[in-house]
């Protein structure tokens, strides 16, 4: 898929664990903004044309050996640069200014002050807060250089170099708790790189769509669709662009959500009129899982059997060559090795080598360079339903990680109840939209309770509600009691078979999100 974008900004990585959210704010401000290997050559500058550079922040200390780096000859381009943190010690390093070497961090809040009107703080007050992050410190600029902000502790909190057309700010603007930030890099990116914010979904959609029709001429596109917002967007994008060339098939495993298949069924093929293959495997998926209760062997034999079962369902559709797939930015950098300057590595958990499994030679990935958000706005303006482009994350292997010890019809039932109690009292109350997961997970323990002067003695449920912004950490939420105790009384008055519900309060890390 090529660049969809005329302006770009490009964000040379140094490793910051802030980087994806630079690129996240440029965009923001409607400029195209890609993460690129901090030593892109000035060749491949100045043939993209891009519009503007930024220096991102890092681990590192611009004194160790090996400190990462760019080509110096990047600032003779007459484009304008940022250095953020780590980018602008780099700089001042390089330029003969001094960085002072810290073994303590400064975390936190910091009044900035600014000197005189700069273009970078247009529409920022005087004094704002800002967020610091940081060990080393600039503390005599290289010639050139003049401050233009300082913070109570450090004077050099932001300068320029009005002739190179070059800025550099010690602190995040790309974060939230920077109450100006996204104004300081809108200014960056539309009134100091001049871009014309042109950025849109309806822009990307024309673009994408001219693009898929290049790549695929008239052959056959297989997408599997899995119900999550990535496959669904893909799948809403590439029926407009080629219509009936685009064949869907929906493996249901057995254990997804109460009502999913008819859920996709009616919004893919009753409304957006898509070829849709829907595949029951359930059968076969659960008698695989029988007797299993190890997490991983659960992964694998869900993986393993998906494969086999999409692979007969593509055979079926002639002259398939294209595997459409809903892989978004996030992933791309992630399998790219860009962000190995980064202290730590990441995992995550997207089937990695599917296509060549699967048999195709050839992969649409039309999402490929666009965050979670960008996704859900182009969802939107696809026509696809609101509770389809906001529902939240649901892992591969679905219910199967939910169930703690064996997988079985009856338990699955069970827990689909009860998740479906959750997901509508969460609705209802508003709180849905507002966390990143809320889900029930059914636990391998009987407890005693008593029900209309009878004991019983059944299933015990945990209700996990999550936020997080990426799902690498998460913190549990703080729900009103009184909707924890609707949603408790919900399940064990409605689900025969759940008698108490415990709620967890476990942030990850040391949990993780999923039970297993
Ligand atoms: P954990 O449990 O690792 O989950 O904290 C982090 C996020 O990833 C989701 N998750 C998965 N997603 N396939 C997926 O597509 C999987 O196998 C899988 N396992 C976990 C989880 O729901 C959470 O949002």
């Amino acid at each position: 898929m090529s660049n969809p974008a005329t302006e770009q900004i490009l964000i040379l990585d140094f490793g910051s664990q802030y980087t994806q959210l630079i690129a996240r704010r440029i965009r923001e401000a409607n400029v195209y903004s890609e993460i690129v290997d901090s030593m892109i050559s000035p060749a491949e500058v100045r043939a993209r044309g891009v519009s503007g550079l930024i220096l991102s922040g890092g681990p590192a200390s611009v004194h160790q050996a090996g400190a990462p780096g760019c080509d110096p000859a990047l600032f003779d381009l007459g484009v304008p640069v940022l250095g953020i943190c780590y980018g602008l010690q780099w700089f001042s390093h390089h330029f003969g200014g001094t960085v002072k070497r810290s073994g303590a961090r400064e975390y936190g809040p910091a009044l900035l002050t600014q000197r005189g009107d700069n273009p970078l703080f247009q529409d920022v007050p005087p004094i704002s807060k800002v967020w610091m992050s940081h060990a080393d410190e600039v503390v005599r600029g290289a010639p050139g250089f003049e401050i233009i902000a300082s913070s109570e502790s450090v004077p050099y909190a932001a300068v320029w170099h009005p002739a190179r057309r070059v800025w550099g700010v010690q602190f995040h603007p790309e974060v939230v708790h920077t109450d100006h930030g996204k104004q300081i890099l809108f200014n960056f990116a539309r009134r100091i790189c001049g871009c014309s914010g042109a950025w849109t979904a309806s822009h990307y959609i024309e673009q994408a769509t001219q693009d898929i029709r290049r790549q695929v001429g008239s052959g056959a596109v297989i997408l599997g669709l899995s119900g999550g917002v990535d496959s669904s967007v893909a799948a809403a994008l590439l029926h407009r662009a080629i219509g009936d060339q685009l064949h869907c098939v929906f493996v249901d495993n057995g254990v997804m959500r109460l009502g999913e298949a008819d859920a996709l069924r009616t919004t893919f093929a009753q409304h957006l009129h898509m070829n849709i293959r829907m595949v029951d495997a359930a059968t076969g998926f659960l008698e695989r899982l029988a007797g299993v209760t190890d997490p991983e062997r659960k992964r694998k034999i869900i993986g393993g059997y998906f494969v086999e079962v999409f692979r007969e369902a593509a055979r079926t559709v002639p002259d398939a060559r294209f595997l459409a797939q809903g892989t978004t930015y996030p992933d791309v950098i992630e399998s790219s090795g860009i962000g190995k300057h980064a202290d730590n590595i990441k995992s995550h958990h997207n089937v990695g080598g599917l296509p060549a499994q699967l048999g195709f030679d050839q992969l649409v990935e039309p999402l490929r360079l666009l965050f979670k958000d960008e996704v859900r706005a182009i969802g939107e303006e696809l026509g696809l339903p609101h509770e389809m482009v906001w529902r939240q994350p649901f892992p591969g292997p679905g219910l199967a990680v939910r169930i703690l010890g064996e997988v079985t019809p009856d338990r699955v039932t069970l827990l689909q109840k009860a998740d479906h109690i959750v997901i509508e009292e969460m609705t209802k109350s508003g709180w849905y939209y507002k966390v990143w997961q809320s889900f029930a997970v059914l636990l391998p323990v009987k407890t005693v309770g008593v029900m209309g002067d009878c004991r019983t003695y059944e299933n015990a449920m945990a209700l996990r509600v999550v936020q997080s912004s990426d799902g690498m950490t998460a913190d549990w939420v703080d729900l009103p009691h009184e909707l924890l105790g609707r949603i408790s009384s919900r399940i064990i008055n409605e689900v025969r078979g759940i008698n108490r519900v415990v709620y967890d309060i476990t942030s990850k890390p040391p949990g993780t999100i999923e039970w297993e």
